[in-house]
């Protein structure tokens, strides 16, 4: 498609005329496909951080930043956070429709009964010390999950695409039963199944909390709490998790090891990472008995972050952090504890939303801000909170992974890059370099 009534923009080196076609994507996005340039030119464009690069197209995740914008599928963020559920959209971003009642108990179905971790790969658990991070658990055994189903993760193209839908219900519920036995193990806890008539979230606070013969109580308000957080972390576009698990399939490899490599990237405290880091940064303010001033003002000199604020593509509210804010208050109003940190939450929020550093910068809260404080109010313990993120991302990786897969003649990615080292012709043998 060209953008309106323009078909291509003209680029003029050293006196000579390129011509690169212009295209548009269906909400008007703009772009100049840059592919054939460096043949044409010998030049390449230069964009450290890919804030202006557009790697693929993609009919998963609309983004506009500028007007707080986020569509899964064309839906807004809104919509289904009111009227679906993290399973029911998990269906949607994956296979781009909503489900009919059959297909949606199908998918529900194969994700209940795929919880099931093979005795080996539980066995694993123990090569891991007491202080492993739980990410780094989480990536080694998705992706050593891969063995356990040869047949899923062939790296045999055609194959893993015909076998996608197996898949794709197998990641989904491993990465919640993988995810609560990391945290059970490391407490020595016995391992819980989940159960039929419990819903995703409902049987994920049950693997975590229940103890033989004693089944956790599941508040429906707070699995529902966490429902929403799911769903709202379901997919986000081309950042930096997706864009690896894109970038490691685009070579071939399975899903399997593209999620696993995901989770990798997640875990930095600049992307999935935030949440955990968000709850560290106001307990420091909490303890120095700073009211979040000093701490705005720190930021404002560039001594640290303020976590939890800011986004590379958020110019405005990020729509998903003002339906986490609402949440928070439920959350705390149903578990009955006003915590200390909430109240530090909103005053940070307020003294930087009224600071003309952060206004200038459109930094506003992002959805690590209100995630990190409800998943405390559950009772999930700090280095989980990025593995809770994963959970919630790992539908929106499989449909990405799919997308770039299923794309007839798609390319390894592959950037480029401007070298700036050093040309040195000829070797120093050792004996003369001394
Ligand atoms: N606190 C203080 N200053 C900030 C912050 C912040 N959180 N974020 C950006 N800035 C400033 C930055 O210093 C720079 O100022 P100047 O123009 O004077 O040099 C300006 O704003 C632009 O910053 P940038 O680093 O170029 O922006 P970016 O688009 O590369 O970074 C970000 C985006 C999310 C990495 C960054 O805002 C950040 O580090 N935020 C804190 C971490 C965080 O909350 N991450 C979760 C993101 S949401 C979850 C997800 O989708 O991953």
């Amino acid at each position: 498609m060209s953008a309106g009534n323009i078909e291509s923009a003209k680029i003029i080196i050293d006196g000579k005329e390129y011509l690169a076609p212009v295209f548009c994507g269906s909400e008007g996005e703009r772009a100049i496909d840059m592919m054939k340039f460096r043949a044409q030119t010998g030049y390449i464009t230069y964009d450290d951080g890919y804030g202006n690069t557009g790697s693929c197209t993609s009919g998963i995740t609309f983004i506009d930043g500028e007007k707080g914008i986020l569509r899964y599928r064309g839906y807004p963020i809104e919509e289904l956070a009111a009227r679906s559920n993290f399973i029911e959209s998990a269906y949607l971003v994956i296979y781009g429709r909503l489900p009919n009642s059959k297909e949606l108990e199908d998918f529900r179905n194969n994700i209940l009964v795929n919880a099931g971790i093979h005795e080996g790969l539980r066995n694993s658990f123990a090569g891991f010390p007491p202080s492993a991070h739980p990410m780094a658990v989480l990536s080694a055994m998705l992706n050593a999950l891969g063995c356990y189903h040869p047949e899923l993760s062939s790296n045999n193209r055609k194959q893993d695409l015909e076998n996608f839908d197996k898949t794709a219900t197998v990641l989904i519920s491993k990465v919640r039963a993988l995810a609560a036995m990391s945290y059970r193990f490391r407490q020595g806890f016995p391992v819980i199944y989940p159960k039929r008539g419990y819903n995703y979230c409902e049987n994920f606070l049950h693997m975590m909390f229940s103890m033989p013969g004693e089944d956790t109580q599941v508040h429906p308000d707070i699995a529902k709490v966490l429902d929403i957080l799911l769903l709202l972390h379901l997919d986000h576009e081309q950042n930096c998790s997706t864009s690896t698990v894109r970038m490691v399939g685009s070579g071939g490899a399975n899903l399997f090891a593209s999620v696993s490599a995901g989770v990798c990237a997640l875990w930095g405290p600049m992307h999935g990472g935030a949440n955990q880091a968000v709850i560290e940064m106001l307990t420091e303010i909490e303890a120095t008995g700073d009211d979040g001033s000093k701490f705005v003002q720190r930021a404002k000199t560039g001594e640290v972050r303020l976590m939890g604020f800011g986004h590379r593509v958020y110019k405005n509210y990020d729509p998903r952090a003002k339906i986490l804010r609402e949440q928070c208050h439920k959350v705390v109003d149903t578990l009955g504890a006003g915590d200390p940190l909430l109240k530090i939450a909103h005053r940070l929020e307020d003294i930087a939303l009224n600071d003309e550093y952060f206004q200038k910068r459109n930094l506003y809260p992002n959805v690590d801000f209100y995630s990190g404080i409800i998943l405390r109010a559950l009772g999930i313990p700090l280095n989980m909170f990025p593995v809770i993120f994963a959970m919630g991302r790992m539908p929106g990786w499989i449909a990405q992974w799919h997308e770039m897969a299923s794309r007839p003649g798609g390319k390894i990615h592959r950037p480029r890059q401007i070298y700036t080292g050093e040309c040195i012709k000829k070797f120093v043998p050792l004996m003369e370099r001394e």
